[in-house]
């Protein structure tokens, strides 16, 4: 299994932490995004690339972190196949996988502490999706995006 992971500036040894906690406890591949500088860098490009190593195959997983995760996830999610979602607690983490297939995770380095958030991690990457009447949802979701956004090629 291989995760990537993204992040701006606001997450950079916060970042380093969550995949430390990743490769020890999972024994997955991290696979680095973003920036590792404390200079101001754009999210968007860190959540394209995580974005994009997801839809692309590169990785089975993407996590993004911003100062909130919200411009993180609203930039990954414009990448087409992707559901990225913000979750501040592990309840909604663990629902985002097995409800709504979430392919990224994505929070908020300056909201939820480093210990919490790996406890958001653990409940994402230990979920499954259910499939059933949700996989008819899902379906719904990516409707709305090939009617917006055109078929993919
Ligand atoms: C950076 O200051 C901040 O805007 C960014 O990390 C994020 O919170 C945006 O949604």
């Amino acid at each position: 299994m291989k995760i990537g992971i993204g992040n701006d500036h606001t997450a950079v040894e916060y970042k380093q932490e969550i995949a430390k906690h990743i490769r020890e406890t999972y024994g997955y591949e991290v696979v680095n995004f973003g920036t590792d500088q404390s200079e101001s860098y754009d999210y968007p490009l860190a959540g394209e690339a995580v974005a994009n190593a997801v839809a692309s195959g590169q990785v089975d997983l993407g996590i993004a972190i911003c100062g909130t995760g919200i411009g993180i996830s609203l930039a990954a999610n414009k990448v087409r196949g992707i559901r990225c979602a913000v979750c501040s607690e592990p309840y909604s983490a663990k629902l985002s996988r097995m409800h709504n297939n979430s392919n990224v995770l994505a929070f908020g380095a300056r909201v939820v502490g480093i210990e919490m958030a790996k406890m958001i991690v653990d409940a994402w990457l230990t979920a499954s999706f259910e499939g059933g009447r949700h996989q008819r949802r899902v379906d719904m979701i990516m409707a709305i995006e090939a009617k917006s956004c055109g078929a993919a090629e």
